[in-house]
């Protein structure tokens, strides 16, 4: 019996690797957003899923808007919290994305390796990030 049991499971394929099947959060860490969209934010004595670190960056020219205002320049941004994204119909500071994909893709500046990243995934990784940005 137990002989059986063994060549069974020696027969099987053996699991996926874990990679293969990365969930959305992963996706999301393993490209680098998480480093601006702070999953969880301290707020008082509760953790908020903010998915913000709500500090400035430099997203580069293509989003410059050439206004200073305070200490930001033209290409700086706060970093937008990403709960509701699914909702959003127009997205950037001027609503000049419509898909999330658009917004990614128009981050430069400081988000430039992030942005790579998300370029190279595969297309299962890529829907897995999108669904798992649609679910905030
Ligand atoms: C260097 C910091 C930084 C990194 C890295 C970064 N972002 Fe952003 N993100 C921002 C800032 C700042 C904005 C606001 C830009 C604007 O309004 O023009 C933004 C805006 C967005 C928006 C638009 C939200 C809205 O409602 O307008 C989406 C979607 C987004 N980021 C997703 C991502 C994803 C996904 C990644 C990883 C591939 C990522 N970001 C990496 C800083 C960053």
């Amino acid at each position: 019996m137990m002989v059986a049991v063994t060549a069974y499971l020696a027969s099987l394929p053996p699991p996926a690797a874990p990679e293969s099947h990365p969930s959305g959060t992963q996706v999301f860490t393993a490209v680098g957003c998480a480093a601006c969209h702070t999953p969880s934010l301290p707020l008082g004595d509760r953790q908020v899923s903010l998915y913000s670190d709500l500090l400035l960056h430099n997203l580069g020219p293509d989003l410059d808007d050439n206004v200073i205002q305070n200490q930001a320049a033209g290409q700086d941004w706060r970093t937008t919290p990403l709960w509701g994204l699914g909702i959003r119909p127009r997205l950037l500071h001027d609503g000049r994305a419509g898909t999330i994909t658009a917004a990614i893709m128009a981050h430069g500046g400081e988000a430039t390796s992030a942005v790579r990243h998300f370029r190279s995934l595969s297309t299962t990784e890529r829907d897995v990030l999108l669904a798992f940005l649609r679910s905030l």
